[in-house]
């Protein structure tokens, strides 16, 4: 698991598998399509914004004109989009993987509610767990991997979602940071129920390090920052690197064969590089935080993952 040969610019041959990737549209998810599709896998790009899905489907295309992808929209923040996209895919067949992207990275200043739940857990968890569950028997069927999205900022901050709707006390950071370590914390507690029903999917949580648009490559139409952003993040040059740099970790904790369920990924100098076996931080491994999560999120999505029919659909 410690494998230090990996290299992220040549992938193995992905002819064949088809990947589901949430916020496609710019950001680590645009480029981990975009490394996904060079190597040759069928990539359904999601997004929230028709327009920018366009944008983000064009791009991949300029770059590897015979890459096969398609794209879907899929608002994490809003559980119909999410059980509407997700009947579209089980009907379309194959999905060997789920790389769990979306995410409100700027949260507004003031707490926002949508659906009925704060903004930020919705969009990053809650619109994740439900689409997980609701496209298990796929997976299954293809014996394939989930990717949960964390953040290094978990293990600098301990802010855990005890409190998941944050009704009190809620900052922006704080927000995120939760958002964090709750995805980290369903991943790890995923891994262990699919483990304990039999069931042939692996999760798996992946983080980017730092990873900033300003010391990204432009691409038109998905990543084009401004002279001062360009200015600011190269500042920081460092500590950080691009997002196709970023997204080498949750590709690799996509598709690389000798992973196992319930690990991570991150780069290999934390904020940066190669892509590595990285350690979750030690307050996302408590298992009663998982379990109240897991039941918050069950209770809030109206989605109960069917473990005993994606074994069956998996024999
Ligand atoms: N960059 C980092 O250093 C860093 C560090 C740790 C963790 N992460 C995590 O990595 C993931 C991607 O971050 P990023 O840096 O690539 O951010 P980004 O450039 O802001 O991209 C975020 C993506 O999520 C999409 N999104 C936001 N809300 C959505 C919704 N309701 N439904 C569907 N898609 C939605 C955005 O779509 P639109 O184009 O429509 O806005 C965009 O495609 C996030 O989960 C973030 O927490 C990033």
């Amino acid at each position: 698991m410690a494998r230090t040969d990996w290299d992220s610019r040549n992938l193995p041959d992905l002819t064949g598998k088809t990947y589901l990737v949430t916020g496609a549209t710019r950001g680590l998810g645009y480029f981990a399509c975009q490394q996904l599709a060079a190597a040759g896998a069928h990539v359904v790009l999601t997004g929230r914004n028709p327009n920018r899905l366009v944008d983000a489907k064009s791009a991949v295309k300029r770059s590897n004109p015979d890459a096969a992808i398609e794209t879907l929209l899929l608002d994490t923040s809003n559980m119909g989009s999410v059980r509407a996209a997700a009947a579209t895919v089980r009907a379309r067949g194959r999905l060997d993987g789920l790389l769990l992207n979306a995410g409100v990275v700027h949260p507004p200043k003031q707490r926002q509610v949508v659906g009925g739940h704060e903004l930020v857990f919705a969009t990053n968890v809650l619109g994740h767990f439900a689409l997980a569950g609701e496209l298990l028997k796929p997976l299954a069927a293809a014996r394939g991997r989930m990717v949960w999205v964390g953040s290094m900022s978990t293990s600098i901050w301990a802010h855990l979602p005890t409190d998941p709707e944050l009704v009190e006390g809620y900052t922006p950071w704080r927000a995120y940071v939760q958002s964090k370590a709750a995805t980290t914390s369903l991943a790890l507690g995923a891994d262990k129920r699919l483990r304990a029903h039999g069931v042939p999917v692996q999760s798996l949580v992946a983080h980017p390090g730092y990873s900033t648009s300003g010391r990204t490559r432009g691409v038109r139409g998905v990543n084009e920052p401004s002279r001062l952003t360009r200015f600011v993040d190269n500042l920081q040059a460092p500590i950080t690197q691009s997002k196709e740099q970023g997204a080498w970790a949750l590709v690799r904790a996509l598709v690389d064969p000798r992973a196992d369920g319930g690990a991570m990924y991150g780069p290999a100098l934390i904020a940066r590089g190669a892509p590595r076996v990285a350690t979750p931080a030690r307050r996302t491994r408590r298992s009663e935080l998982g379990a109240d999560l897991w039941r918050a999120c069950e209770t809030a999505t109206h989605v109960r993952w069917p473990f005993d029919r994606a074994r069956r659909a998996a024999s």
